[in-house]
């Protein structure tokens, strides 16, 4: 009797009472019936259909990530991966049919650029030993070399003039940066757990880029100013207080030029019911315009393009300095998450640590830049990121782990055949169960601005 009213009574455990010599629980069969439900539908679990009844199961292009070859892959790429990624994730959960698309920065004058320096500081052995480090070097060598030797902005002018104008040995060099960059990206996406269904890029419309102005003239939607450049006017007022640049007096597209046609080929292509593109906030405009181009030309499918904006993340640093690569980052979660693991005396034996840290590692990265809203800007530290307790992507996989480790229980029982394996797991899985639900509520309810009371 003593021990049964110390015992508490709650949701889950409904009723406890005093026989002769033992105790009755009653457990809700509420609590049984949800997690048989859990049981059967596992991962689908938690997404009612009623509830999507009513969203419109369409075709949704999600365009994310979206780095430029030879230039660094900054934050702003990085939050462009991990959140594209999630919302194609959350698209397709809901039962659409989602089409991912990396639109590589491919194309422009960088590449006459690259192309030249290419042609004094390349080196194919290099290319082919470590693409994206030579290819940053030699772009970064010809940048420099170009602000005080005229001779070489000519000579880019010149190999982008060639380009553009599709000529076969300069197509065969830019063919080659591309193919090598695009293999050492799908590399390093693996280890992020993302992929693309298609790796399009500005270079992919050059050619209709040339159409749309055609398009745009016909429409009588093209001026050109009297330094010859060819604009389109979107005042309200007709006045040019706002426009937008659609063509270079030498006849070249603009980065605005090549979307437009991006985003009427993928039209064409897939016919999607919305697309997305995830990029950060500085690119607001930019997508405003675009938009608005499309509808004044007709397309009225551009009301359902949305541009997702994120905030600026600063000081992302690894030990050895500034961040060039997406794989810098990567490297350094691991190695300080492996550090901390080994420092760590509930960390585990396991086969394949640097695995585990890199997961572990990721998760802290994606967690960290989930919390607040997606507009914030916020500043990047890695041992906020790392800590093992509070709400950290460390503490959600160490829950998610331990409540994996059943079996691992019960074969430590079998080896000795001791009970209390298997008892101090079920006492530890009880509580996280409940102080699990209890910080999703909390958490929630902060999110919404209510103050969760203890007692009531
Ligand atoms: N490559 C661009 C950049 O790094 C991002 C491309 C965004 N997508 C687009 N359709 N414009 O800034």
């Amino acid at each position: 009797h003593a021990i049964s009213f110390q015992l508490k009574q709650d949701s889950v455990v409904e009723e406890i009472f005093a026989g002769r010599g033992v105790i009755h629980f009653r457990v809700s069969r509420n609590l049984l019936k949800v997690l048989e439900q859990l049981c059967q539908e596992r991962h689908k679990f938690g997404v009612k259909s009623e509830l999507f009844d009513g969203l419109k199961k369409g075709t949704t292009v999600v365009e994310f990530s979206s780095p430029n070859i030879a230039k660094k892959f900054h934050a702003g790429h990085l939050r462009s991966t991990i959140i594209g990624n999630f919302i194609a994730n959350l698209k397709e959960s809901l039962g659409n049919n989602v089409i991912r698309v990396n639109y590589l920065g491919d194309w422009g004058m960088q590449f006459g650029l690259l192309g030249a320096g290419f042609q004094l500081f390349g080196c194919q052995e290099k290319l082919k030993k470590n693409p994206l480090q030579h290819l940053f070097d030699v772009y970064v060598q010809v940048n420099k070399e170009a602000e005080n030797n005229e001779v070489i902005g000519q000579a880019a002018r010149e190999f982008f003039r060639r380009l553009e104008q599709q000529e076969h040995q300069a197509l065969l060099l830019w063919k080659q940066f591309r193919e090598i960059t695009v293999e050492e990206y799908q590399q390093v996406y693996k280890r992020l757990g993302v992929h693309f269904d298609i790796y399009s890029g500005e270079s992919f419309h050059q050619q209709q880029a040339q159409e749309v102005v055609q398009q745009l003239q016909r429409r009588g939607l093209l001026k050109t100013t009297e330094k010859g450049t060819g604009v389109v006017d979107l005042s309200s007022a007709g006045d040019m207080s706002s426009y937008s640049t659609v063509l270079r007096s030498d006849g070249t597209s603009l980065y605005i030029t090549r979307d437009l046609a991006a985003a009427i080929d993928r039209k064409e292509r897939y016919n999607f019911d919305e697309m997305i593109y995830v990029t950060d906030k500085s690119q607001g405009i930019h997508f405003q315009q675009l938009f608005q181009i499309l509808l004044a030309m007709g397309h009225s499918w551009a009301e359902r393009c949305q541009h997702v904006p994120f905030g600026l993340v600063q000081g992302m640093k690894t030990r050895l300095g500034e961040v060039v690569f997406l794989e810098d980052v990567l490297d350094e979660a691991r190695a300080r998450m492996l550090r901390n693991m080994s420092q760590s005396k509930t960390t585990k034996e396991m086969v394949y640590p640097e695995d585990t840290a890199e997961k572990v590692g990721i998760s802290a990265l994606i967690v960290q830049d989930f919390k607040g809203p997606l507009g914030s800007d916020y500043k990047f530290d890695w041992d906020r990121i790392l800590q093992a307790q509070g709400d950290t992507g460390v503490f959600l996989q160490y829950t998610h782990a331990r409540l994996c480790s059943y079996d691992e229980v019960l074969y430590q029982s079998v080896q000795d055949l001791q009970p209390k394996h298997l008892v101090n797991f079920l006492m530890t899985l009880r509580l996280r169960l409940f102080s699990g639900v209890c910080t999703v509520l909390a958490n929630g309810m902060k999110i919404l601005g209510i103050t969760p009371v203890e007692k009531m």
